[in-house]
C-alpha cells in the first residue's frame, strides 16, 4: 500500500516538476531523437561491417552472419522462374487472370481505380452511427468475399503451374497426338518446350502470352516455309519490322532447322 502512495507522489513530483522547468521540444527531445538515431544507424553500419568483411566472394561462404549470395546470378538464364513470396501469391494470380493487351489497363488501372473511388466515397455514403457488426450486414459481407477471394487467389497462385520446360515436355506427346505432328516434327516439339518459347506463346492452351505474341498452335497453317521461319527466329525484327521477339540464332542452324519443320507441321487440332 505505502508503495502506491509512494509512487503517486513521486508522479504527482514528477508532473509538478515538469510544470516549473519543463524542457522545451527543441534542443531536449530533438538532441535525444538525434542520438537516438545515430546509434541505430551505426549498429546497422556495425552489422553490416561484420558481415562483410567476415565473408568472401565465394558463393555460400557463411561468414559470422549469413553468407553474401547463396549463388552468383546469371544474367543469360532463360529457365529461371521468377515466384514471389507467399504473401504476395494473390497478386501474383491476379497478373495472370488478366491477359495482354485486352484486359491489362482495366486490370492495372480501371479496377483499382474504382476500388479507390468506392472507398472515398463510403463515408459520404453510409453515414449511420452503427458500429455493431451484427447491424452492418453488407460490410461484414464484403470483408468476407475480399478475405475469401484473396484467400482463393493466394491458393491458386500457390498451385500456379509454371511453364518450366521439363513441365512443357511432359506436354509433347498430348501435343504429337492433338495436332497431329508426323514423326519428323518431334525433335522441334521438345526443343519448343525447352527453349522457352511458351514464356509468351500458347500452344495448345499451354504456355503463357506476352508481349501480344501470337497462339502459335497453328503456327504452320499461314504455310510460310521452313525456311521462312528460320529466317524468322534467326532475326525476328528482320522479317516482322518491330517485333519484340528476341533472336533465336544462338540455337544454331540444325535446332533452328528443327524448330521450322515443328512450327510448319503445327496446323492446329487434329492436323488443321
Ligand atoms: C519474349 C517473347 C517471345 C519469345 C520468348 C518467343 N517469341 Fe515468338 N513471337 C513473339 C512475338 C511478340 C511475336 C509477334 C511478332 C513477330 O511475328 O515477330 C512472335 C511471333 C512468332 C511467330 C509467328 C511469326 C509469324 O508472323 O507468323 C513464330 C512462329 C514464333 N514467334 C516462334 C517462336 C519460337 C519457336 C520461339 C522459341 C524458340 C519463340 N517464338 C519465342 C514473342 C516471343
Amino acid at each position: 500500500m505505502s508503495s502506491l502512495k509512494e509512487r503517486r507522489a513521486e508522479f504527482a513530483r514528477y508532473k509538478q516538476d515538469v510544470k516549473e522547468r519543463g524542457k522545451p521540444f527543441y534542443p531536449h527531445a530533438m538532441f535525444h531523437d538525434t542520438i537516438m538515431a545515430l546509434v541505430v544507424v551505426a549498429v546497422i553500419i556495425g552489422l553490416t561491417c561484420i558481415w562483410y568483411f567476415t565473408t568472401s566472394e565465394e558463393p555460400g561462404d557463411a561468414g559470422l552472419l549469413g553468407p553474401r549470395y547463396a549463388e552468383k546470378a546469371d544474367p543469360g538464364t532463360i529457365s529461371f522462374v521468377p515466384r514471389p513470396d507467399w504473401y504476395f501469391y494473390f497478386l501474383f494470380y491476379l497478373l495472370r487472370i488478366f491477359k495482354w493487351p485486352e484486359s491489362v489497363i482495366l486490370g492495372t488501372v480501371g479496377i483499382p481505380t474504382i476500388l479507390v473511388l468506392l472507398l472515398i466515397a463510403l463515408p459520404f455514403v453510409d453515414r449511420r452511427m452503427e458500429r455493431r457488426l451484427s447491424r452492418r450486414p453488407i460490410a461484414v459481407i464484403a470483408a468476407a468475399l475480399v478475405v475469401a477471394s484473396m484467400a482463393v487467389l493466394t491458393w491458386k497462385g500457390a498451385t500456379a503451374k509454371e511453364n518450366v520446360a521439363s513441365e512443357a515436355l511432359a506436354e509433347v506427346p498430348q501435343w504429337i497426338e492433338k495436332n497431329k505432328l508426323p514423326a519428323e516434327a518431334e525433335p522441334g516439339a521438345e526443343l519448343f518446350a525447352g527453349s522457352g518459347c511458351l514464356n509468351c506463346h500458347v500452344y495448345l492452351g499451354g504456355g503463357a502470352q506476352a508481349l501480344g505474341a501470337p497462339d502459335l498452335t497453328d503456327a504452320g497453317a499461314k504455310n510460310r516455309g521452313v525456311e521462312w521461319q528460320i529466317e524468322h527466329l534467326k532475326c525476328p525484327a528482320c522479317v516482322n519490322p518491330g517485333s519484340p521477339m528476341p533472336g533465336f540464332a544462338a540455337l544454331g542452324d540444325d535446332q533452328l532447322r528443327e524448330l521450322a519443320i515443328f512450327l510448319e507441321a503445327s496446323k492446329g487440332p487434329g492436323g488443321g
